[in-house]
């Protein structure tokens, strides 16, 4: 048998072990055959990963790509480049588009939209606001992969339902088998605070801290966790950024419930001194906070209460970043692209196994937003997605050198050790040594039903 692709001579890692000595082969975008080394001698394309650990392909289950309506920020184009060159095969793009992807309407144009210009493949989030709660289940029969409630007001400004309005969402949700994710933010303590601190003639970075304290995470996802223990829906906090919202989470799984977390680099990296330093360049929602609270983010990383690595993806032009005033930035920042290799240098440093690693950001992801067995791992008759990294490679992230349209980041300048060296998306490479290749060929990949 001539294979489309044969990979030799790499090590294979699974969240359970890293495994020497087999070939994979790859026949139709699918993965068609593992075995001993030198078991598939002839095929169409080779690629040897000799002293390189191959991956199943790393999820970022949280970008915002901007399309359509902030196309200045993104686009889908930049966005999956962005993503190809830093090792990422597969995307769930957030809703705050204008308009809000939040009705079968929206959903269809702006898949018709962006699949043309994809170079991985991608997922849709639909927000779920008070006048949408009806398209919910229309949006499931179109393929939506996760609804998403902003409870915190946010870029983009998509409002969120009143209690009964989430509270009848999450029904709705649970009838449609698929998970809800919620911006967990009290607006009611943010607002009561931005003003006071306004009021108070503060425009300092830390005032954005200051602004959205850790109590008003924390009582989103209380009220979140409480509303979908009661719906009986699978539920998924965007962004932990808080050691109480932690506990939380970790209390509501140990009594059963389907709660899923996902943290971000930038805040298992930072914490707010630096945000004093840097300014609007790390204004982020939720914010970056203590290093108490980075602390309880590890522990939850480690013990499996948190599941999910994610970006969060959010670039915003210079403007609209670089601005004295810290009141003026607007929160978020690039981030799929130097994931990778931030991460990989956590587990060079020893902070994590590259197994864990691999269970947080491609099982884990595949498995939560029904993926799996599709991505997020390398078995027979999955898709022969896989990132290839580097361990010993060492580089310092350039922003000038990313692939998004608008770069500003907080880790500018930062080293890293390993690097994602090759990305390979149903069989197809898309970056081979930081150079991308080949057009357009991502897919939506709709939800598999469990
Ligand atoms: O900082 C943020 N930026 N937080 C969000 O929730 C939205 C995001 C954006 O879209 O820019
Ligand atoms: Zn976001």
């Amino acid at each position: 048998m001539i294979f489309d692709l044969v990979i030799s001579n790499g090590k294979i890692v699974s969240p359970r072990k890293t495994r020497e000595g087999d070939d994979i082969a790859v026949e139709k975008g699918k993965i068609a055959a593992i075995g001993p080394r030198g078991s598939f001698p002839r095929a169409k394309e080779k690629l040897d990963a000799t002293g390189k650990y191959i991956l199943p392909g790393v999820i970022d289950a949280h970008v915002h790509f901007r399309e359509p309506g902030y196309e200045y920020k993104e686009d889908f184009k930049t966005g999956t480049l962005a993503a190809a060159a830093g090792g990422v095969t597969m995307v769930l793009d957030m809703p705050n588009n204008l308009p809000f992807c939040c009705t079968v309407e929206a959903f269809e144009k702006k898949l018709a939209l962006v699949s043309p210009k994809a170079h991985v493949d991608f997922g849709l989030v639909a927000a779920v606001t008070a006048e949408s709660l009806g398209e919910i289940p229309g949006l499931a029969r179109a393929g939506v992969n996760v609804y998403k409630i902003f409870m915190g007001a946010t870029v983009g400004g998509v409002p969120a339902p009143d209690d009964g309005g989430m509270l009848s969402a999450f029904h709705r949700v649970e009838e449609t088998g698929l998970r809800i994710g919620v911006h967990a933010e009290n607006t009611h303590i943010v607002d009561y605070f931005t003003g006071k601190l306004k009021a108070e003639g503060r425009t300092d970075p830390g005032a954005h801290a200051a602004s959205r304290p850790g109590v008003a995470e924390a009582e989103a996802i209380q009220r979140a966790i409480l509303f979908a223990r009661t719906a009986g829906c699978r539920l998924h906090i965007y962004h932990l950024s808080t050691r109480e919202g932690v506990r939380m989470v970790r209390a509501a799984k140990a009594e059963g419930q389907d709660v899923s977390a996902e943290t971000g680099p930038h805040y298992l990296i930072f914490d707010d001194s630096q945000m004093r330093q840097m300014g609007g360049i790390l204004k982020i929602n939720p914010p970056i906070r203590s290093r108490d609270d980075g602390a309880a983010l590890w522990e939850g990383l480690l013990d499996g209460t948190i599941e999910v690595i994610d970006t969060d993806h959010s670039p915003h032009s210079p403007q609209e970043k670089l601005q004295d005033d810290i009141w003026k930035v607007i929160p978020g920042f690039a981030g799929v692209e130097t994931q990778v290799p931030l991460m990989l240098t956590l587990v060079n440093e020893g902070k994590l196994s590259l197994n864990t690693y691999v269970k947080l950001v491609a099982e884990n992801p595949a498995r939560l937003f029904n993926l799996y067995p599709r991505k997020g791992t390398i078995q027979v008759g999955a898709d022969a997605d896989f990132t290839i990294v580097d361990l010993d490679r060492q580089g310092i992230i350039d922003q000038d050198r990313l692939h998004s349209k608008n770069v500003v980041t907080p880790f500018d300048g930062r080293q890293v050790k390993g690097m994602p060296v090759c990305t390979i998306v149903r069989g197809n490479i898309v970056m081979k040594n930081g150079e991308i290749a080949g057009k357009p060929m991502g897919l939506h990949i709709k939800p598999l039903r469990s």
